[in-house]
């Protein structure tokens, strides 16, 4: 089993990128942010006590996510190659990954950063536009759907996600800085850590990271 780590800022296109890339590159997704909310609309135990943080803009606890991420991987097939979206975010994540790896034979192939300026990102995320149904991702200037307010693909109305809000967006942004990028560096000491230009179109973006990954 192989695995892709895919890191950046909140809003920095991480999940935009991933829609337009696994395809190409055989990647199998999975988006520890979205596996969440879906715990949190199910009402698990689990979903129940990461909405808080997830509310406050803050990271749910490393061993709820490891527990969750852990389950996925080990019921998949050895042949499976994944993209983790939003999964390691802090050191002892990493730590978790390394051993879930370990476990079953995997090989961490590489970790993507995609990096954008803060700025950027807050106004990425404050235009931000999903789909409840098909979980599309939209942005009100960039990446408008053909209809306002209407999911292109399956014509559910579009929402704004509920830690899209001003001061959640800062938090989570500080979250970031202070959690995160200590694996950044992890990785990149590791000497698997392959950068790519954020700014710019997202097929443009798309484009950087299915070269970074060849
Ligand atoms: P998660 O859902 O992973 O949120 P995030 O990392 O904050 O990332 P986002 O999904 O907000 O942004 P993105 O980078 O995917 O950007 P997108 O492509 O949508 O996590 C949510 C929460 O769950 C966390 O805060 C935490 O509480 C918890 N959590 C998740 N994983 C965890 C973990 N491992 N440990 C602990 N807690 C965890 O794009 C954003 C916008 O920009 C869109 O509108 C898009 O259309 C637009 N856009 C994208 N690319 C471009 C471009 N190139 N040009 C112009 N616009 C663009």
């Amino acid at each position: 089993m192989d695995v892709v780590v895919l890191l950046g800022a909140p809003g920095s296109g991480k999940g935009t990128a991933a829609a337009r890339v696994v395809q190409k590159l055989g990647l199998t997704p999975i988006a520890s942010g979205d596996m969440l909310r879906d715990a949190v609309a199910r009402q698990t135990a689990a979903g129940i006590e990461a909405s808080r943080y997830m509310n406050s803009g803050e990271l749910v606890p490393d061993a709820l996510i490891g527990r969750m991420i852990s389950d996925l991987i080990e019921a998949g097939s050895d042949q499976a190659r994944y993209l983790l979206d939003g999964f390691p975010r802090t050191v002892p994540q990493m730590g978790i990954l390394d051993a879930i790896l370990a476990d079953c034979g995997g090989v961490l192939k590489a970790a993507v950063v995609i990096e954008v300026a803060d700025a950027v990102v807050t106004a990425r995320l404050a235009g931000r536009q999903v789909c409840p149904a098909c979980k599309a991702v939209y942005h009100v200037a960039t990446l408008p759907p053909k209809r306002a307010g209407v999911c292109d693909a399956c014509a559910a109305a579009l929402v704004q996600r509920t830690d899209d809000l001003p001061e959640t967006i800062a938090q989570r942004l500080a979250v970031y800085h202070r959690q995160t990028e200590g694996v950044i560096d992890a990785y990149a000491a590791r000497g698997v850590l392959k950068r790519v230009d954020g700014v710019g179109g997202v097929d443009a973006v798309a484009e950087r990271m299915t070269q970074a990954l060849k």
